[in-house]
């Protein structure tokens, strides 16, 4: 039987899978590393406890299992760039990850300069922090980092590339390529204007691949010895997209994870950009980019985290739903999770997180609802826009990630949708994708039909109730929004 294994580099954590060849869990390692905040609105990781959260994982795995490992996929949180020295293979300073606001007025700059539409057109991306652009142009023009032959950049799927191959291969996937606001999605290359723009040197740009295909060999230095290929790359999202076996035009998946992300699948002509959404490609088997509609929602699952650590509100991310449930309703309580301003529809890096409504008699079960509701608001807004983009709505929403295990949210949010919600048995869809990536490319899967085959119905969730009503709540969450838009000067 052959194995592969799917390498899911997270914003909070590494979780590595062996998977069989029907796609059944053969073993899992989790690792978790440190989130650093050094300035209000920033973030950062060490890319170095993350190759090190990437080894320890490896090393459980081939502990675990005993056959040998036909290839190997890399999925990773998206837009966060490393920098490192090709010599030494050395980081020369901390990523700064996706969620970092550090260049929040260098993008408003650019924007009153009237680069949008350029930047739009080219990357089917926005002005905002969000993307890789700023944060290189940030590293260069504070100094962190210095020009020179032996200076990288790359996410974070080039770096553990790097290091598993030890130096020998410098690549991406169009995936990942595809949100650092340097890549010219319709041309298939970096954008040499875009570059300019920012003063980055091609130079310094890893090569871009598609995602399923050779990228390198392991070296002997990594836990699961030499030799073995790397042929699978796409950024969690995306593989997300594909391990939902969402391949045909129109089919949509959400994914409950720190943030949330909506994606359709938009086939293989680059649509035109739309109002509050991004463009991005979902993958490249080969044959040229399939593309996608995004809604990018910032913060959805750290809401609970919040209620846990910052809070104490409950213990475990798990009592959140019994503890929304406590309460009937609400109790006219919205809560707007902005913590790092609002991504799609709204793109508002001012806007901050936002709770109204509270009386006297409100309780914590309030508060964990209002959180719940809030995923599931966020995501009608993503999809309303979505359906105007693509002129007809979405048949059924797939979701996975950390947060879809909760029935109340997925009944929740078919009943504001008005859409059936789908949970399939498998919620690891992210890993799942990257492994059939790299299984594709070597042979363990021969055609994507296996994929779709592979996908099975845990619980449907279709609407319910009294569409009045749950559209008056969404007009509420509308007015509370706009209190938590623009808040800081
Ligand atoms: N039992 C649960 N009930 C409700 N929410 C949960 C539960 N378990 C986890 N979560 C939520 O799911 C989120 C984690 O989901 P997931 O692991 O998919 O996140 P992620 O964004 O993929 O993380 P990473 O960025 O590290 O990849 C957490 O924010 C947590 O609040
Ligand atoms: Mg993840």
């Amino acid at each position: 039987m052959a194995v592969v294994v799917s390498i899911d580099a997270g914003t909070t954590g590494v979780r590595s899978f062996a998977l069989d060849e029907t796609g059944k869990q053969l073993a899992l390692s989790y690792q978790e590393f440190t989130q650093h905040y050094p300035n209000p609105g920033w973030v950062e990781h060490d890319p170095t406890e993350i190759w090190n959260a990437v080894q320890f994982t490896l090393s459980e795995l081939s502990g675990r299992v005993k056959e040998p490992i036909a290839a190997i996929g890399i999925t990773n949180q998206r837009e966060t760039v490393v920098a490192w020295n090709r010599k030494t293979s050395e980081p020369l300073c901390n990523a700064i990850v996706w969620q970092d606001l550090r260049t929040s007025d260098r993008c408003e700059q650019l924007l009153e300069l009237g680069h949008l539409d350029q930047i739009r057109e080219t990357t089917g991306l926005l002005l905002n922090p969000y993307f890789t652009a700023t944060k290189i142009e940030w590293l260069l023009k504070n100094k962190v980092v210095e020009k020179n032959s032996d200076l990288a950049f790359g996410t974070i799927d080039s770096w553990l590339l790097w290091k598993l191959t030890d130096g020998s291969s410098y690549a991406t996937d169009v995936s990942n390529a595809s949100r650092t606001l340097l890549y010219d999605i319709k041309k298939n290359h970096w954008s040499s204007e875009v570059c300019e723009l920012f003063g980055i040197p091609q130079s310094t740009l890893p090569e871009v691949l598609p995602s399923s295909g050779r990228f390198g060999t392991t070296s002997a230095t990594t836990a699961v010895g030499a030799g073995i290929p790397i042929s699978g790359i796409a950024g969690d999202q995306q593989s997300a997209l594909f391990g939902q076996a969402c391949l045909e035009p129109g089919m949509t998946k959400n994914t409950y994870g720190t943030g949330s992300f909506v994606l359709m699948n938009a086939g293989s002509q680059c649509p035109e950009p739309a109002e509050g959404l991004l463009t991005t490609v979902a993958w490249d088997l080969g044959n040229g980019p399939t593309y996608a509609l995004e809604g990018s929602i910032f913060v959805t699952g750290a809401a609970i985290q919040w209620l846990r650590d910052g809070l104490g509100v409950i213990s475990h991310a798990s009592e959140i739903s019994d503890l929304a449930k406590s309460v009937p309703d609400n109790g006219g309580v919205y809560f707007v999770p902005a913590f790092a301003g609002l991504g799609s529809p709204w793109w508002d890096t001012r806007a901050r997180g936002t709770i109204i409504g509270i009386t006297g008699g409100t309780e914590r079960g309030h508060l964990a609802r209002a959180v719940v509701e809030a995923m599931a608001f966020q995501t009608r807004d993503v999809v309303e826009a979505m359906s105007q983009a693509a002129g007809t709505s979405i048949g059924e929403m797939r979701v996975d990630g950390g947060a879809s295990v909760m029935d109340l949210l997925l009944q929740i949010q078919a009943n504001q949708l008005g859409v059936r919600v789908a949970r399939p048995i498998i919620t690891e869809t992210t890993a799942q994708g990257a492994a059939m990536l790299a299984g594709l490319a070597e042979g363990v899967w021969s055609e994507t039909g296996e994929i779709h085959s592979a996908w099975r119905l845990d619980k449907a969730f279709d609407p319910q109730g009294d569409r009045k009503a749950y559209d008056a709540e969404h007009e509420r969450w509308l007015q509370a929004l706009d209190r938590s838009k623009s808040w800081v000067s």
